[in-house]
């Protein structure tokens, strides 16, 4: 009983790998450019994406780091205006993630960065677009193709809590 369940999990999550297009990016309610400022101006990606302990997440930067610039820069903008009223009402900007896997499922950056992971791999090449989508898939094929590839381990308990 346990092997069947084990195997329609697995049939339905290729079915799921299979059936999934790359989605459009989602529209963000601030006109932020990865290639402007992660490009252009160079900012390092740890400079907003901090690799907090314990390292699960890179996180997103609160309007706060944007302001060290835009309380000077650009302030005749509309978009910079709106960005300006919630760092002053100290609301959180509401960015509609783009790549965001169920909480089922277990993920550390740190681990993946200290196993020599790096953000293009696993993002593409960010510095290079104005705007994101989700283009590297991060479905459980993506992820077991890769450990496959690295040697990294592919049993069902390395990424999901043990059942019963
Ligand atoms: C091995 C693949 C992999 C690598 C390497 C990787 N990421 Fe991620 N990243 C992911 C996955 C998977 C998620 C979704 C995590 C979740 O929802 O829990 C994610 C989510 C994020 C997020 C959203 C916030 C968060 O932490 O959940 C940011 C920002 C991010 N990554 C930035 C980066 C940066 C910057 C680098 C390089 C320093 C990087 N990532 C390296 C796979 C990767
Ligand atoms: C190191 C300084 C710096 C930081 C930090 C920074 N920016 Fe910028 N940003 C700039 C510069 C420079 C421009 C280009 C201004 C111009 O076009 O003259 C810009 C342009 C913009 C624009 C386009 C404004 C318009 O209407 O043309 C937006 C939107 C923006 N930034 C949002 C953000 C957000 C959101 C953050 C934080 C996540 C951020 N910026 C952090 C320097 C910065
Ligand atoms: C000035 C701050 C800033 C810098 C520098 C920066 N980012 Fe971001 N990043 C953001 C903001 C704001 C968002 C949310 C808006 C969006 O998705 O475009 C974001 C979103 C992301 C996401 C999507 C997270 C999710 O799941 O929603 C990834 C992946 C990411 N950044 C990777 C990178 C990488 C890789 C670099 C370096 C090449 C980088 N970022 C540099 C501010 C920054
Ligand atoms: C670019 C290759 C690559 C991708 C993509 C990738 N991984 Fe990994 N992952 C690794 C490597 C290499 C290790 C280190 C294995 C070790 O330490 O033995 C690892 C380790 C892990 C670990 C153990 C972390 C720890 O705390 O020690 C987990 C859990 C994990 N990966 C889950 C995932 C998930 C979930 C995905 C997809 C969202 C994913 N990985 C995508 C290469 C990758
Ligand atoms: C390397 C990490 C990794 C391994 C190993 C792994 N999974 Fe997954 N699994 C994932 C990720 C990531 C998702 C979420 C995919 C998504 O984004 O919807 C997932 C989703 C699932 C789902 C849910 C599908 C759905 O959406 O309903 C099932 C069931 C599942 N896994 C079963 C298994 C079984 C059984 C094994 C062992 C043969 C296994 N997984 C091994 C990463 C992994």
């Amino acid at each position: 009983m346990r092997l069947v369940v084990l195997l329609a999990g697995v049939a339905i999550a290729a079915w799921i790998g299979l059936a999934q297009t790359p989605p459009e990016a989602p529209a963000q309610p601030i006109p932020y450019s990865h290639k402007h400022h992660a490009g252009t101006l160079k900012l390092q990606c740890t400079f907003c994406h901090e690799n907090k302990e314990p390292g699960e997440t890179m996180g997103i930067p609160a309007a706060a780091k944007c302001m060290g610039c835009h309380k000077s820069v650009k302030t005749d903008s509309p978009h910079i205006q709106k960005l300006a009223d919630f760092n002053e009402k100290n609301r959180p900007v509401p960015w509609k993630r783009v790549y965001q896997i169920p909480s089922y499922v277990f993920f550390s950056h740190k681990a993946h960065l200290q196993a020599g992971g790096n953000c293009t791999e696993c993002h593409g090449a960010v510095a290079e677009r104005e705007v994101l989508r989700k283009e590297v898939p991060t479905n459980m094929g993506a992820c077991m193709e890769c450990h496959q590839k690295k040697k990294a381990p592919n049993d069902c308990t390395f990424c999901h809590e043990q059942r019963n």
